[in-house]
Parts: structure tokens; C-alpha cells; sequence
């Protein structure tokens, strides 16, 4: 297994195979990182959204569950620490236990819980700006009620969205 590292608009034609959620997000990313096999099927992808640095990550189902996916969200989170970028951020279902358990090892660290929309936001602080950024936010949601705070995260994910729509049209 192979992993190769661009954007999603360099690796876009790689991404045929994958299911619409994940194929439309990775092909607009700003670093995406895709699994490759030696027989050169792409069976899994990480990727980091622009503006947001949202991480999404992806593994055709034979493939989980052998320690693969911890390697590529590892491999996607060292390369977005080497490009500079001051943290990544996600957002995990709580009934996800895989993937919470991979977020656990590769060192997320969570900013809030909304038990009652049933999912965690997650960061990891890659760098000094990072842990203070990720300090400020989880300082700021302990202090507020929790479905004031979702309708936030909603509001920024639906503006965020638009912005990339934007970027990505023009
Ligand atoms: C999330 C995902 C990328 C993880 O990939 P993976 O290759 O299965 O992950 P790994 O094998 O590296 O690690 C999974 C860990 O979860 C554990 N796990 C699996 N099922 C579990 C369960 N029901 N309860 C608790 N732990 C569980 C495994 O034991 C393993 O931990 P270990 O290595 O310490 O034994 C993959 O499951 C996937 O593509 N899921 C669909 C898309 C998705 O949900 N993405 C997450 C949103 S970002």
C-alpha cells in the first residue's frame, strides 16, 4: 500500500470510485492524501478542507479495521504540521466508534460534546497558535449552552460551504 499526497485538484481523477459525500469533498480540498494498492486501486483518501481545515477521511469497507486508517489520517495530519497549518478540526458521530478510536490515537483532542445531536468536535492544535486557538474555543464552549453552540457550528459549516462553492466556481 501506497500513499500519495497532493490537492484534491491534482488527485480529482483518482477519486471516481468513492461515494459522492467524500468524492466532492476531497476533490475541493486543500490537502488531500490518497491509499493506493499495489495493483493500483485508490481504496481510501484523508483529506483537509479549505478555509475550515476540516479533515474527512475515507476507507473502502474490506479495508478497514487493520490499522490502515490510523496510518493515512497520520500520514494527512503530519503533511497539513509541514505545510504550516495551525490546526485541523472534525466533527465525529458518537455512535462512530471507529472512527473515534482512530481520532483518539492520532492525537485529537475534543472541543465540545453535543450529546442531545449526538456528535463531538474535534481539533488537533498542530503548532503554538493551534493550542491557543484550540484553548479559546474549548474555554468559549464550556461557558455556553450547548444548542446555542450547534446552531453556530451549523451556521459556519453552511457559510464555510458557500465560500468554497465560490472559491471553487471561480
Ligand atoms: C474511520 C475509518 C477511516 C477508520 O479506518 P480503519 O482502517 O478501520 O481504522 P483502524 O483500523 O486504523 O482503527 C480502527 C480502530 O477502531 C477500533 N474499533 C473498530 N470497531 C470498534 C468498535 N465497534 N468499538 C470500539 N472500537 C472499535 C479498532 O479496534 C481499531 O483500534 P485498534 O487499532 O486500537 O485496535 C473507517 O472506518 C471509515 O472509512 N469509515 C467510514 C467513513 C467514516 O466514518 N469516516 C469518519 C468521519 S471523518
Amino acid at each position: 500500500m501506497k500513499f500519495i499526497v497532493g490537492s484534491g485538484e491534482q488527485l480529482r481523477d483518482k477519486l471516481e470510485t468513492f461515494p459522492k459525500k467524500y468524492k466532492d469533498a476531497f476533490s475541493s480540498s486543500q490537502i488531500l492524501v490518497i491509499c493506493v494498492t499495489s495493483d493500483n486501486k485508490v481504496v481510501g483518501g484523508c483529506s483537509i478542507a479549505k478555509i475550515s481545515n476540516y479533515a474527512l477521511a475515507y476507507l473502502k469497507e474490506e479495508y478497514r479495521g487493520r490499522g490502515l486508517g490510523t496510518k493515512l489520517e497520520a500520514k494527512t495530519y503530519s503533511e497539513a504540521r509541514r505545510r504550516g497549518l495551525d490546526f485541523v478540526a472534525g466533527a465525529i458521530h458518537l455512535w462512530n466508534l471507529p472512527a473515534l478510536h482512530v481520532a483518539s490515537k492520532v492525537g485529537y483532542r475534543e472541543v465540545v460534546q453535543f450529546r442531545d445531536f449526538g456528535y463531538v468536535l474535534m481539533m488537533i492544535p498542530l503548532n503554538v497558535k493551534g493550542k491557543l486557538v484550540y484553548t479559546f474555543l474549548h474555554e468559549l464552549c464550556s461557558r455556553l449552552p450547548g444548542s446555542f453552540l450547534h446552531r453556530i457550528v451549523l451556521l459556519l459549516m453552511s457559510v464555510v460551504g458557500l465560500v468554497r462553492q465560490r472559491t471553487s466556481v471561480s
